[in-house]
């Protein structure tokens, strides 16, 4: 019997369609050479749900991504909705989907290819070989802390959010960082602003507890401001880096423009038993949807991600990591990563370029 896999499809907003079309080449390229059955079930989220049912996360959205193996996601996201209201903005549906799920740990890997050296804004010897892992906690903290809102205070208005973890929080991703850092480098950089927030204190204070299970990792802390600034001075001080919700989200986009394009970039996002949310880190940028000029690869990457953390086929990860080496060796960019001299392709072509490298 083959081994068959039910894979939730949610392409979202701007470019989200197509890079999901090339991913699903890639998957049905693998399905072909590999024996692999797949199926794939294509549901709506974000702007496009809000258009087709009138809610960024509809129940069936939900249903049909709770009961797959894995879920492959575009971006989300647009200036057509960002007048809504907040509740139905489509961002709420990814914010929604990451909760509901319970996908507490963001994996954002920012690894430089060295045929894209030059495309960093930051000199070649100190981004080459970049290979740093950022863990972000994705379910908690000030992005979901209460109270928040916008109220009248004193006459005023007056805005609150809240950032505030359970220690049961921190641990868990901490235990997910320091797991990782045990397949890699050994060090984890815990990142926090303990100088002034107490939520950062209980932070520091648990991922030293956490430290206690891993002997053979190495435990660092570094405040939030300095690790900005040690991202572009020295990123390759850093192995795995683990911090708080808001910290990541920031913290990663930098870490993304270290290696030239924020197109290159996957990201999984799994719950306690490795289940997981496969998406490329940039966003649906609404500006180039539709004409052709989207990079495929970040999206290509997270099928990869998927392969390997949720569906157990390492082997298939690394073929499609190959085959993404192999298009960028023979000179092919899409737009975003390219140079001088180099062959430029649009979205669809590069998919059919990393299915043929697949297949050949
Ligand atoms: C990300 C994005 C999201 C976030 C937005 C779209 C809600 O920036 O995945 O990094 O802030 O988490
Ligand atoms: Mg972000």
């Amino acid at each position: 019997m083959n081994q068959k896999y039910t894979i939730a499809l949610l392409p979202g907003d701007g470019i989200g369609p197509e890079v999901i079309k090339e991913a699903v080449k890639v998957l049905r390229s693998l399905e072909k050479i590999l024996k692999i059955e797949l199926i794939l079930n294509e549901v709506p989220v974000g702007g496009a749900a809000y258009e087709a049912e009138g809610h960024p996360l509809p129940a069936n959205t939900l249903n049909v991504a709770q009961s797959a193996d894995a879920v492959l996601l575009g971006a989300v996201g647009g200036p057509k909705w960002e007048s809504l209201e907040r509740d139905l903005r489509p961002e709420r549906g990814l914010l929604g989907i990451r909760s509901e799920l319970a996908l507490f740990s963001n994996l954002r890997p920012a690894i430089l290819y060295p045929q894209l050296a030059s495309a960093s804004s930051l000199k070649t010897e100190i981004v080459s070989g970049l290979d740093l892992m950022i863990v972000r906690e994705l379910v908690g903290g000030i992005y979901f802390g209460k109270p928040r809102g916008i109220e009248i205070r004193d006459g005023e208005r007056f805005g609150i959010n809240s950032a505030t973890y359970y220690e049961s929080e921190i641990a868990r991703i901490g235990h997910s960082a320091f797991q990782i850092a045990q397949k890699r480098g050994k060090r984890v950089c815990s990142v926090d602003k303990a100088n002034v927030l107490e939520v950062s204190e209980l932070w520091r204070e648990v991922m030293e507890e956490v430290s206690s299970s891993y002997p053979d990792v190495t435990l660092s802390h570094m405040y939030v401001d300095n690790a900005a600034m040690q991202l572009v001075r020295d990123p390759k001080q850093f192995d795995v880096m683990v911090t708080s919700n808001l910290f990541g989200d920031v913290l990663s986009d930098c870490a993304a423009m270290l290696t030239g394009s924020i197109g290159m970039l996957p990201s999984a996002s799994l719950d306690k038993n490795s289940f997981g949310m496969y998406e490329p880190i940039h966003g649906s940028a609404p500006d180039i949807a539709g004409k052709d000029i989207a990079n495929p690869l970040a999206t290509i990457l997270s099928v990869s991600m998927m392969l390997r953390y949720s569906l157990n086929q390492a082997e298939l990860a690394d073929k499609i990591n190959l085959a993404v080496s192999e298009v960028l060796d023979k000179g092919y960019r899409t737009k975003d990563i390219s140079a001088a001299g180099d062959k430029v392709v649009g979205t669809e072509e590069m998919g059919d370029l990393i299915v043929m490298a697949l297949e050949s």
